[in-house]
């Protein structure tokens, strides 16, 4: 019995994938989840890397094995500062285009993009990470300053735009924003504001907790933010979770092999986050881990290369403890 078996009265349980993950990995994943995302193939970058040119193909892989597989399919990610050509903020000349002509850019692409896949991408990331990190800025101006969509636009209509996008090319389609340190009293107010006032002139359904966490993460944050993103009357999603078993400012740190004591503090965060995430199963429609097992994540990668373990399988695709913990309650 799998994992989305497990929890088939709580909530979906996905994982990002990409094609060689699903080449390597598709019995794991069919025998473990109900749901998928694209890891980097549905990326502005990866799908639209220059005007007038879409390359859909890997894209259409994962679509077609969630497909074939009875795999829900979530979207990510429509709008983004990160993985985004350079050529959607400029001009002929390489300076910044002026504001309408994103706007008909990020319109054409949201519609293309969206409409492809209506009907089989049943929820979309909209727009991911748009709010500031920053502690000092203002609760009234919450957004991110370094991304071009906000040098291009000065403003939080491009959200606002994004989403009524969204909605107008698959009206069908649930519609989310997602973030990240989701978690962090300051981010979670900045972001409660944000999806207030957007959501008076815009359809938002859902949050998506991106929920990358560490060893040392305090579960009861988690909590906290459920509960104040739901009186919004937003439904919760975790789109990308992960622990980290290295603080997140811990460099120079390399374990070969986990050790013991980090591995244990794994398993009783992951159990603590379940009940958490279980005793919501209200506000909470969907679970989804970032990546299939420790091998494959990008946390080996990020934010310095070293090994790392944050996922419930192993490099083998063995349950690990953490697996136990979350399948036994
Ligand atoms: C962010 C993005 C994801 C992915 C992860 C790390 O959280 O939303 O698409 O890039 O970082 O891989």
């Amino acid at each position: 019995m799998g994992l989305a078996n497990i929890y088939k009265d709580y909530f979906d349980v996905g994982a990002a994938v990409n094609p060689r993950v699903i080449e390597s990995g598709g019995e794991l994943i069919k025998s473990e989840f109900n749901s998928v995302t694209c890891e980097n193939e549905m990326k502005f970058a990866s799908v639209h890397p220059k005007e007038g040119e879409y390359t859909f193909e890997q894209a259409d892989k994962v679509v077609n094995f969630a497909l074939a597989n009875n795999l829900k399919m979530r979207g990510h990610t429509l709008v983004w500062h990160n993985q985004t050509g350079d050529w959607l903020f400029k001009g002929d000349d390489g300076s910044y285009t002026d504001k309408e002509t994103l706007y008909s850019r990020m319109r054409e692409h949201i519609t293309t993009v969206v409409k492809r896949y209506a009907g089989k991408v049943y929820c979309w990331d909209v727009v991911n990470e748009a709010v500031s990190d920053k502690d000092e800025v203002s609760f009234d101006f919450p957004l991110r300053e370094d991304s071009p969509y906000f040098t291009v636009t000065g403003s939080m209509d491009y959200l606002i735009k994004a989403f009524n996008y969204a909605y107008e090319a698959d009206p069908n389609a649930r519609l989310f924003y997602n973030d990240y340190n989701t978690e962090n009293p300051n981010k979670r107010e900045k972001i409660r504001f944000l999806l207030k006032c957007i959501k008076e002139r815009a359809p938002v359904h859902g949050i998506g907790l991106q929920a990358h966490y560490d060893i040392y993460f305090d579960a009861e944050e988690l909590q906290k933010s459920i509960d104040v993103f739901s009186a919004l009357g937003l439904d919760i999603h975790i789109t990308e979770l992960d622990v980290s078993i290295y603080k997140h400012d811990e460099r120079g740190v390399d374990f070969a092999v986990p050790p013991d004591d980090r591995m244990a503090m794994q398993a009783e965060l992951y159990d603590k986050i379940f009940a958490i995430l279980r005793k919501n199963r209200d506000k909470i429609s969907s679970v989804t881990f970032w990546g299939l097992n420790d091998g494959v994540s990008w946390l080996n990668g990020f934010p310095v290369k070293r090994k790392n373990y944050p996922l419930l399988f192993d490099r083998d695709g063995n349950p690990k403890a953490a697996y136990e913990r979350v399948t036994k309650f």
